[in-house]
């Protein structure tokens, strides 16, 4: 398994712009969703997570509780709290 960088939730906090790009975590994981933001079923609405956790925002909209939706935010881990 490969090893990915740390970050803290203070880094992931400061990519929350299309500009700085769009990083939200799941548990420890770190994701860099930037490229998916256009792509999202559920559209601007993903931006709400920009800098922070998908939890509160996955607990509302349990269509996320899938296998499939999990392979898609897998594709853009970059590290790891
Ligand atoms: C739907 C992925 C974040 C709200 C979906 C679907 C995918 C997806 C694949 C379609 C699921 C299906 O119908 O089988 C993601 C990913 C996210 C993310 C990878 C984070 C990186 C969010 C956030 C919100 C949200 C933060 C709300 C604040 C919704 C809603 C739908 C949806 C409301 C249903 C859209 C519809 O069917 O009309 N999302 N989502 N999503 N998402 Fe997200």
């Amino acid at each position: 398994p490969r090893s990915y960088p740390v970050y803290t939730l203070k880094e992931v906090q400061h990519h929350r712009t299309l500009a700085d790009g769009i990083w939200v975590t799941l548990g420890k994981d770190v994701f860099d969703i930037t490229e998916f933001v256009d792509l999202h079923p559920g559209g601007n609405r993903i931006l709400l997570a920009a800098g922070g956790s998908l939890e509160p925002f996955w607990a509302m909209y349990g269509v996320h509780n899938q296998k499939h939706v999990i392979e898609i935010l897998s594709a853009y881990k970059i590290g790891e709290l």
